[in-house]
């Protein structure tokens, strides 16, 4: 499927809107393209109880796996910065178990943009393969 980056970070800008961020007043929006061609859309979602707040990545991620979507062609996030803010760590992990080589779409309100691999954003990640070579 051809990828339409610029429907994929319309829609992201979208839900970067809807995000709740009322403690880092640091908006983030994610869309991601799943293999049914249908796109998931996650903003950041902070807490009174700081760490308990979510990136949109992770919301996105996991309204598409709750949905039942496990096969993920493109993923795009917006944020406010000047230049591209990149996905968090534990974000970059939840991403490399469903879709290492997944296309990353990194872009700001001045309609910059870079597109990285997931595995390039995070080498050497934690995997399924470490769980099942335990020695019993
Ligand atoms: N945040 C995201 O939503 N995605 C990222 O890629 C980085 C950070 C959120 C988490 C928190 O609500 C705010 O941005 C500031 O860290």
């Amino acid at each position: 499927m051809e990828i339409d980056w610029q429907i994929l970070i319309e829609e992201a800008r979208r839900a970067q809107k809807l995000a709740y961020a009322p403690y880092s007043h640091f908006q983030v929006g994610a869309a991601l393209l799943a293999s049914s061609g249908k796109i998931y859309t996650g903003c950041n979602i902070e807490n009174a109880s700081y760490p308990l707040s979510i990136c949109a990545e992770r919301v996105a991620i996991f309204k598409a796996v709750s949905e039942g979507e496990t096969q993920f062609l493109a993923l795009a996030v917006v944020a406010d910065s000047q230049s591209l803010s990149a996905p968090c760590g534990a974000c970059r992990q939840v991403i490399m178990e469903f879709a290492p080589e997944l296309p990353v779409a990194l872009s700001n309100l001045e309609g910059q943009r870079i597109i990285v691999k997931a595995s390039d954003l995070l080498p050497m990640p934690f995997t399924k393969e470490f769980l099942n070579e335990k020695r019993e």
